[in-house]
């Protein structure tokens, strides 16, 4: 696609300058084609339980829309190479995450979270910051039945070359489970069980009539 280019030395560069160690490792470990700054930007906030889809539904919404995605799973792995989840070891994640997040939209460039971000807590921080930005939030709510979610997350277990980063399994859905908050802001809901491609054009749609505006 025409709209993307190399922007690795940008990332490298201007933005690592200010940054800490973490988010510095993070800036490094993402893929080097990413979108092209533009001037109006959105911070696409993809919320779920593990297993309902969150990371298909991003992968296919950042095949549509110029978004930098930020794999909350992916980038735990290159802190922590073997997890083991706990609330600091998430803190200091998450600190670096946010970290990235007002970095990249200071560069001007769109930003997808792929992470849980279940509680209304975990949202918060990031509502300021797409305020900060002038970002344009988008909230994505994925859902699937939870019977298709816990055969997804025994073929996902069982399945030797894996693609994803997530360890989460049914006992990690079934104990996450009631503490999802519910997202008091406006939101796009998608139930993963049927065909998630009107949702993905609608949002990409949304996205790119965004950041068009200005150019
Ligand atoms: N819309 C979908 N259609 C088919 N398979 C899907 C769909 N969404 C997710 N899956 C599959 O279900 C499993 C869990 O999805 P994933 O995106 O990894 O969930 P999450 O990121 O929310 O933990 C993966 O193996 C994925 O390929
Ligand atoms: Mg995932």
């Amino acid at each position: 696609m025409n709209r993307f280019h190399n922007t690795r030395s940008t990332h490298e560069g201007q933005a690592a300058t200010a940054a800490s160690r973490d988010a510095r490792r993070l800036l490094r470990s993402l893929d080097g084609l990413l979108p092209e700054p533009m001037l109006q930007t959105v911070l696409v906030v993809v919320s779920g339980l593990p297993g309902t889809g969150k990371s298909y539904f991003s992968q296919r919404l950042a095949q549509q829309a110029p978004l930098t995605v930020l794999e909350s799973d992916a980038m735990r792995k290159v802190l922590t190479p073997s997890p083991i989840h706990t609330a600091k070891e998430s803190a200091r994640l998450f600190q670096a995450i946010h970290e990235v997040i007002d970095l990249l939209l200071g560069q001007r460039l769109s930003v997808l979270l792929d992470a849980t971000s279940l509680a209304e807590a975990h949202r918060e921080p990031l509502y300021r910051l797409a305020e900060r930005h002038n970002a344009k939030m988008m909230l994505v709510l994925v859902e699937a039945p939870p019977q298709v979610v816990r055969q997804r997350l025994d073929v996902r277990g069982k399945t030797p070359l894996r693609q994803d980063h997530s360890d989460a399994d049914w006992g990690v859905y079934q104990r996450m489970r009631p503490l999802q908050e519910p997202i008091k802001r406006d939101h796009i809901s998608v139930d993963t069980s049927g065909d998630i491609e009107p949702v993905v054009a609608k949002v990409a749609r949304e996205i790119q009539r965004w950041t068009r505006q200005g150019r």
